[in-house]
Order: structure tokens, then sequence, then C-alpha cells
């Protein structure tokens, strides 16, 4: 029997070629596995005679062991060097330069609706958020806009049914907030607004925040202080505001706010088309009917109200000369206006 030196060449031969412990366990299974050469050699101690396989036996078995231990050393070895290389592929170049996150930024109308919500509810004002699909009755009549009244042609209206549009305006929350709570009142309404209008400074979507104060002896000159405030922490700590007579059907006197122009200090500049001032906002005294219509007694109490769009705003303060660039998510655009 001189199988079993042979299988002992043949298998340590096979051994020594494999370049890695996988090829290894191959020819380790090739010999010792379930079908391997050295098992099936147990298989035949049948046909053995009986006085021999003891020595029979004994001769696999050595072997067997013999090729078990020059696998395991063998394994030992290639384990190790896949090791190393494995470590060495992994070595870290602490001098290459990092890779760069790119990291977002809010939207400009973001930021400036955050920081009016922040100056606003400095001065005690909570916030109010109402519908975008809104009844007639808020957006328009219950602020003293009766269907046949001029003004709705102030604004082009997306009417959605006969009873129901697409608010052209936040001050339908006021209304909203009348009816529910009682004076003292201070609220700031932000939100979407929809008007068919588009061109360089209108767009068919846009947002608006809305103030209201209800309370009793309030007058225009709480008004023109909070707009003072508002103006210098918006724009500069050397901005004015100044109110010129306008027109709103919800509101008595009705007021159109303008800023000094912050580009040139008031003196007249391209952005103020020379004026020296800017026109930011809306408001005035809540009209009588206004009240009215929400169950607020107009001899006890009065108001003041304003609105502005935060897309002038946020124009105005960052020197955008074009709506379009707000809703267009141009990222070299937006990249701007990170911190
Ligand atoms: N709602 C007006 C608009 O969209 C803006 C406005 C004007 C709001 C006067 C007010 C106000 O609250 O008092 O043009």
């Amino acid at each position: 029997m001189e199988q079993d030196i042979e299988l002992l060449q043949e298998a340590t031969a096979e051994a020594e070629q494999a370049q890695d412990s996988r090829a290894l366990y191959e020819v380790k299974m090739k010999f010792l596995g379930r079908t391997g050469k050295v098992t099936a050699l147990l298989r035949r101690m049948k046909e053995i005679a009986a006085e021999e396989r003891p020595a029979f036996g004994k001769r696999v078995n050595d072997l067997r062991e013999k090729l078990e231990e020059r696998f395991s050393s063998l394994e030992e070895k290639l384990k190790k060097r896949e090791l190393e290389k494995k470590l060495a592929g992994e070595e870290i170049d602490v001098t290459m330069p990092g890779r760069r996150g790119r990291t977002g930024a809010l939207h400009p109308v973001t930021r400036v609706k955050n920081q009016l919500i922040d100056l606003f509810s400095g001065m005690g004002f909570e916030v109010f958020e109402g519908p975008e699909i809104e009844s007639d009755y808020y957006n328009f009549t219950a602020l003293n806009t009766p269907a046949d009244h001029p003004a709705r042609d102030m604004q082009d209206t997306f009417y959605l049914s006969g009873e129901f549009l697409l608010r052209t305006q936040t001050s339908a929350g006021q209304i909203r907030v009348m009816e529910k709570k009682k004076p003292p009142i201070k609220i700031l309404s932000p939100g979407r607004v929809f008007r068919s209008d588009d061109d360089a400074t209108h767009s068919p979507m846009f947002h608006q925040m809305e103030g209201l104060v209800v309370d009793r002896g309030i007058t225009l000159c709480d008004l023109q202080g909070m707009l003072d405030e508002f103006a210098k922490k918006m724009f500069s700590e050397t901005s004015k505001t100044r109110l010129r007579p306008s027109y709103f059907p919800f509101t008595e006197p009705s007021v159109e706010v303008d800023v000094s122009c912050a580009a040139c200090g008031g003196k007249g500049c391209s952005l103020c088309k020379g004026t020296g001032w800017i026109e930011v906002l809306g408001a005035g005294m809540v009209n009588r009917r206004v009240l009215e219509n929400c169950g607020v007694d107009p001899d006890e109490f009065s108001g003041f109200a304003f609105g502005m769009g935060i897309e002038r705003i946020a124009m105005l303060k960052y020197g955008i000369n074009n709506i379009k660039l707000l809703t267009e998510n141009d990222v070299r655009f937006l990249e701007q206006f990170k911190d």
C-alpha cells in the first residue's frame, strides 16, 4: 500500500500551490472532505482482509493527521499574509485633501419669514396660520369687500368654485382669529397666497405676513412706532418709515408704508428710483365694519393691521431683482444665502 505515500505527496504539492486560503480549502476538501481521496480510502476498509484492517486503518489515520497538520500550518501562513495585505490596503493617507461635504441652506424666503417671526414675537405677537383654500366670506366679504365691491378687482383671484378660492391675502386670518378670540389680540399670520399675476416682481404664488393688534385705545401712532422698530431690525439701524394715505376696504384710514432706502440711505438711487423711499407694506386702522363682522365692539376696541409680501422684503434686503429667482431653485443662486 504505497497509496498513502503518493497521496501525501500529491496533497502536499497541491496545497503548496494554493495562492490563498480559499484555494487551500478546496485542496483540503479534495483530500479530506466527505468525498475526498483520503476519506475514500477509509471507505475501502471492507474490502481489506480482517487481519490487515487495524494496520490499514492506522496508516490511513496517520496520513490524515499528517495532512491536517500540513494544511493547518499552510492555512496559518496564508491567512497571515492575507491579513497583512488587507491592512496595507486600508492604510489611511492623512495628507490627502478631504472630500468637501455640501451643506444645504435655508431658502431666502424662509429666512426672511423666520426673521420676521423672531422680530414680531419679540414684541409679543403670536403666530396663527390660516388655510390656503379659503371661502369667499373670509377672504373678501368679512373684510368689508362684498361681492360687487370694486376693490375685488385689486386682486386677480383664482376661484375654485362659487364659494371657495385660493386665498389672495393672509388678511383672511384676521377674521378667523377675531371670531374665536376676544381682545387683547396680537397675532402674526404668515403664509402662501395666490393671484393670477406674473411678471418680474409678481408671481402667481407668493408669501405674505399679516399682523393684527386689537385692544382698547390702539392708535395709528402705535402702528408707526412698531413699524419703525421693524424697519430698524429688518433693514438698518438708521432706517425710517413714512406713512402715505392709501385705500384698503378693511382699514380706515389706510396707509402704504415706505422705508427709507437702505442702499443709498435716503439720498436717492436706482433701487428707490431716486425717491429715497421704498414701499414695503400696506396697513391701517381696522375698519369698524370688520370689527363688527367679528362681534368685536368698535366703540370699545380699536386695532391696527398690516400685511407685507415676504418675497418683496427678501428682494429689497438681498438686492434680488427678479422674483423668479426665488422659485427656480438654482443652487448657484441659493448658495449665496448661507450663513
Ligand atoms: N391684504 C393686503 C394686500 O394683500 C395688504 C394689507 C393692507 C394687509 C392693509 C393689511 C392691511 O392687514 O391693513 O394687498
